[in-house]
């Protein structure tokens, strides 16, 4: 039997923990074999709620359940934790969009990340879930200086998952033919759901599937706006469909994408795509051996160029509005990215790179 995995949930007593955290428990995110501790963080007075939950996760006798732990503060419940999903966030509301939710939420990450920094394993692999969730997770990295940014990932699987879902009973096919999806930027209503890669069955989806101008007109928008929509019908943001996409995230990061199939993250910006270095915008990975790998190369046609600047644009002005929270120490390691050498810790952070030895150096993130 393997050793268990720590596995730190930011508002664990929250909508999308309760539909989250009895699969974690039952082995869907990283395997039947893999005992977890969950390391379960709320607020101060939510902890009462929090004990319920945690209850009816023994009461489930799940034998993978090793131990749970109930936090008041992330830096407790963030101790040696090897993976970190970070939900505990204020929801939007009808009317509302993402950016709206900075405010209230820009400050929450930035004491994550001083906390995950400190307190966490040193390999910890970090998910960012809150909304707005790309800035949120640039707030964390850029508060994490003893953290490489590549150990920071925001959620845009919900927007791959949702496009793969909505194009599969368009078309009337199997979800799992629906390939080679790409969400790009931001997970907002600028967000480019990218079918120009797709293939079903060998053959490309748009032009000889989808009619281009209902691609455009019709399944764009409905993509980018498929949140409000949700909103609008339950009352509440999504939360079993956000559940599953943070289980397939993870899974993914730590176990490796299908075969023949890329999956979109949102990742902290290496220049690729000519999007703008540090700041953390989704785009088309593979995962191997617990690392992500951008998927270079794809052509890309004028109109996705438009809708990928647009979405960087919007990425663009979200930072400079929480500038005040981006300290100046991590800006370099957030615009060259080194090869880790070891677990955590940065070439240039390790000050090896103004030494004038010989090192090894790459572009690619990992
Ligand atoms: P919810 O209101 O049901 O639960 C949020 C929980 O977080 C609450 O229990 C609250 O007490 C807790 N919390 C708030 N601040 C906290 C803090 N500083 N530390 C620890 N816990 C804290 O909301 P939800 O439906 O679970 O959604 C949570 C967040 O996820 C929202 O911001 C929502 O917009 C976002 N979301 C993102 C995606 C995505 O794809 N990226 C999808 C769905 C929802
Ligand atoms: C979603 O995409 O469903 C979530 O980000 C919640 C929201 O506010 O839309």
């Amino acid at each position: 039997m393997k050793k268990p995995v720590r596995i730190a949930v930011t508002g664990a007593a929250g909508a999308i923990s309760s539909s989250l955290l009895f699969r974690v428990a039952a082995g869907e995110m990283f395997g039947t074999d893999q005992p977890v501790i969950l390391q379960l963080i709320e607020m101060p007075q939510a902890m009462e709620q929090l004990r319920g939950l945690a209850m009816e996760l023994e009461d489930c006798a799940l034998p993978l359940l090793h131990t749970i732990r109930i936090f008041d503060n992330p830096e407790a419940g963030f101790k040696n934790a090897h993976y970190a999903i970070l939900i505990g966030a204020r929801p939007r509301t009808a009317g509302m969009e993402r950016i709206d939710l900075l405010t209230a939420n820009a400050e929450i990450f930035e004491r994550q990340g001083k906390a995950l920094s400190a307190n966490a394993a040193r390999d910890v692999k970090v998910l960012v879930v809150g909304n707005p969730a790309n800035t949120n997770a640039l707030i964390a990295s850029r508060n994490a200086p003893d953290l490489s940014p590549t150990q920071f990932t925001a959620l845009t699987r919900l927007d791959h998952n949702r496009t793969k879902g909505i194009v599969a009973n368009h078309l009337g096919v199997n979800a799992e033919e629906v390939r080679k999806v790409i969400i790009w930027g931001n997970h907002s209503s600028t967000q480019y759901p990218d079918l120009h890669q797709s293939k079903i069955f060998g053959e490309a989806l748009v032009g000889p599937q989808l009619d281009d101008k209902f691609y455009q007109e019709n399944l764009i928008p409905r993509i980018q706006n498929r949140g409000s929509e949700i909103i609008n019908a339950r009352g509440h943001s999504s939360a079993a469909s956000a559940a599953q996409a943070i289980i397939d995230h993870m899974r993914d990061w730590s176990m490796g994408t299908a075969e023949n199939e890329l999956v979109s993250m949102a990742i902290v910006s290496d220049g690729s795509y000519g999007v703008e270095k540090g700041i953390f915008y989704s785009f088309p990975v593979r995962c191997r051996y617990g690392r992500y790998q951008i998927v270079t190369g794809l052509e890309i046609n004028e109109f996705s160029k438009k809708m990928m600047k647009a979405t960087e644009a919007e990425l663009l002005e979200e930072k400079a509005s929480v500038n005040h929270l981006l300290p100046k120490e991590t800006e370099q390691s957030h615009y060259k990215l080194r090869i880790c050498l070891r677990s955590g810790k940065f070439l240039a952070a390790d000050g090896l790179l103004d030494s004038g030895d010989p090192v090894l150096e790459t572009s690619r993130l990992l």
